[in-house]
């Protein structure tokens, strides 16, 4: 199980998996800020699968530049070593408890397995941050409801309800930690994907409407095929509502050209285009290509502004219209065309 967390009142914020197929595993990483310092923070915590008490925790520290680790392990018999060296002071503790984190409340909460009412104290071997040094700290946690806990320190006083989930991972810790629901991206919600050849009969359908004149003819059902690995679909509630039609050159092999590139009129000035032109760069560049090419037609002053927003250059051609070098008769007797030519870095 994976947990964001949020920091309350003070910078912070932690992501950490809590593995609980056998025994029960903290990994985790916690940004946060001490000293005025920004630090990182990367735990490790395992627990035995019988009992549930701590039997290693691994911490490392960066802050201010500098990197500190911290190892503690406890044997079968109750003893604590911290970096190597025993501790006694903390022989007959059952659990680790670092201050960066929720995570650890789970240690005791499931260990101990209270029914609702009953409260039991225990002695956690307390890590602070960031001074790294391990003490103990006696404490006491009280079932109030099936999902609520009170966490009482028994030497400071201080109280903080926990509010859990059926597994006893912390889901709000009163003044100090929120568990944040992460939802999952709508399906209904635009998003990038391959292009797929049962795309064609959709795209094909729709361009000469997305383009305002007949445009369908250029498309072909083999490039569906055949460019899938460098061509892109944005689709929304599971229809294309923008494409990038690309290959590498099978002549050229530094070379790459698109086809065809179109945004829905409907989901236009929401940077799909240059998503799919990103999508497109990325797919293209670690396989060795260093530039990319493309044509348009004179009157398509949208697509020569757009294309020069991503990046592309017009070479000259054979004659100017309004500033425009046009390459005439490229695509045939009297079809004019831009070129349009990127390098990418
Ligand atoms: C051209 C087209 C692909 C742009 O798609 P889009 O998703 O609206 O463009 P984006 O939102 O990704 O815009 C990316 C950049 O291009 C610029 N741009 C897009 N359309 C523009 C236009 N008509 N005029 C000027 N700049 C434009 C944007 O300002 C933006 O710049 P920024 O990122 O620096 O702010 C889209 O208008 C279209 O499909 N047109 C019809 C088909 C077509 O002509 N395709 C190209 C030839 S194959």
């Amino acid at each position: 199980m994976d947990v964001f967390w949020e920091r309350l009142g003070q910078p912070g914020q932690e992501v950490c998996t809590l593995d609980m197929e056998r025994g029960l595993t903290l990994s985790g990483t916690a940004l946060a800020a001490f000293e005025g310092q920004p630090a990182s923070v990367t735990y490790q915590v395992q627990a035995d699968p019988a009992s549930g008490v701590t039997r290693t925790a691994r911490v490392t520290l960066r802050l201010a530049g500098a990197e500190h680790t911290l190892a503690v392990r406890r044997s079968d018999e109750g003893r604590w070593w911290v970096n190597d060296r025993p501790d006694p002071a903390l022989d007959g503790l059952d659990d680790v408890d670092l201050g960066v984190t929720p995570a650890t409340n789970t240690l005791p909460i499931r260990r101990l397995a209270l029914a609702v009412g009953q409260s039991a104290a225990t002695t956690a071997a307390w890590v602070r941050f960031p001074a790294l040094t391990v003490t103990p700290l006696a404490q006491r946690y009280t079932r109030q409801a099936e999902h609520r806990y009170l966490y009482e320190s028994l030497a400071s006083g201080y109280r903080a309800l926990l509010a859990v989930d059926a597994n006893g991972v912390v889901q709000h810790y009163e003044g100090q930690w929120q568990r944040l629901r992460l939802e999952p991206p709508d399906p209904g919600d635009p998003a990038i994907s391959a292009l797929r050849p049962e795309d064609f009969d959709d795209i094909v359908s729709a361009v000469d409407g997305w383009w305002g004149r007949p445009v369908a003819h250029l498309l072909h059902r083999f490039m569906f095929a055949h460019f899938a690995a460098t061509s892109f679909v944005v689709r929304a509630q599971g229809r294309p509502v923008a494409f990038l039609l690309g290959f590498i050159s099978p002549t050229h092999p530094d070379a790459a050209y698109v086809h065809m590139l179109g945004v829905d009129p409907a989901h236009r000035g929401q940077q799909w285009g240059r998503r799919l032109y990103d999508a497109f760069f990325s797919a293209v560049r670690p396989r060795g290509v260093i530039r990319v090419g493309a044509v348009t037609s004179p009157i398509n002053r949208a697509s020569i502004a757009f294309h020069q927003a991503m990046g592309f250059t017009l070479p000259p051609g054979d004659r100017l219209v309004d500033g425009i070098p046009v390459h005439a008769g490229y695509d045939g007797p009297g079809v004019d065309r831009v070129v349009l030519l990127r390098h990418l870095d």
